[in-house]
């Protein structure tokens, strides 16, 4: 773990003008020669938006709703994380160049930054949105728990580093909007975590379409079933546990924390909700892209 000791709580770095830990821009060499392959489907979020969530859904899809199968492995190798690269740990590049099609690959790029290979070989892939008010929440003790991260200071102190777009992948505000500029091509799929919050069976079929996949009542329901907070919250193969606690002590915070919307409200005064509310509604004046705050 010798290695491992130099990338905690380091500053970030700057990766074309967005801020990220200094090990992933280290190898950004290998994602920009990262070659793509038609039936990769990528799942692209800010993070803390519902990523984990929205992988254990396409993993289960993929495995005709097998809970065994999708046990098989943690769920950064069965969907490995194409930016990813920590000292002694094989990078997502590496990973992904081991799996067998199709594959799924995560990522947190803005979508300027996604290696065009993904666009040349006309890769599916399906954005997921969440509230920036409960990102910001679920960021913060994300922070405290993940050492990669830098010291998030106080809460008043990160909600204004996260306003700022100072945050390992900048800001959300062109994050979301940057992809939903790309809304119109028909390779993706946008989606939002409160929808999937209120009505997860509407969401697996929409995305059950957009794969142009087919699969019983019944293999949706345990879709639905083993996908819920719950489940994956006590599922070592879903929960992050299994990572060294040298990169996440989930004593601090666990990796699925609440999974609610509007828990920004338990911690949010009301003088931090009112600047929030102003500041988003400067960023995201003019965008027909809205969000439910709850
Ligand atoms: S990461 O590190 O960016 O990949 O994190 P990500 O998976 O995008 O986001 C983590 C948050 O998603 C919540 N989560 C869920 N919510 C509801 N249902 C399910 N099944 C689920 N799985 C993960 C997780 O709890 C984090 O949100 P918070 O608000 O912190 O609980």
């Amino acid at each position: 773990a010798m290695g491992r000791e130099d990338v905690v709580r380091e500053e970030l770095g700057s990766l074309h003008g967005i801020p990220l830990y200094k090990c992933f821009i280290k190898g950004w060499p290998q994602v920009e020669a990262f070659q793509a392959r038609p039936d990769d489907l990528l799942i692209a979020t800010y993070p803390k938006s519902g990523t984990t969530w929205l992988s254990e859904i396409l993993d289960m899809i993929y495995h005709d709703g097998n809970v065994e199968k999708c046990r098989r492995d943690a769920i950064y190798n069965r969907v490995p994380f194409l930016e990813m690269k920590v000292p002694e740990m094989p990078s997502g590049v590496e990973l992904l160049e081991k799996t067998p099609s199709p594959r799924l690959v995560k990522t947190h790029l803005p979508v300027h930054l996604l290696p065009t290979t993904f666009q040349d070989k006309n890769c599916k892939v399906i954005y997921m949105a969440r509230n920036p008010k409960d990102v910001v929440i679920s960021y913060y003790y994300f922070y405290q728990m993940a050492k990669l991260h830098p010291d998030p200071g106080t809460l008043a102190e990160f909600l204004e580093t996260f306003m700022a777009g100072k945050v390992a992948y900048g800001s959300w505000y062109e994050h979301v909007q940057g992809w939903w500029e790309k809304k119109q091509e028909k390779q993706l799929l946008y989606l939002f975590y409160e929808d999937m919050k209120k009505d997860p069976r509407q969401e697996v079929q929409k995305i059950l379409k957009f794969l142009g996949k087919e699969v019983s009542e019944g293999t949706v329901a345990r879709i639905l079933h083993h996908t819920s907070f719950q489940e994956m919250r006590k599922n070592p193969a879903a929960n992050y546990e299994t990572l060294p606690s040298t990169m996440m002590d989930h004593s601090l915070s666990p990796f699925l924390r609440k999974g609610i919307s509007g828990d920004w409200k338990n911690h949010f005064t009301v003088a931090q909700n009112e600047r929030f509310d102003q500041h988003y509604w400067e960023h995201m004046a003019g965008s027909d892209l809205h969000f439910q705050m709850e």
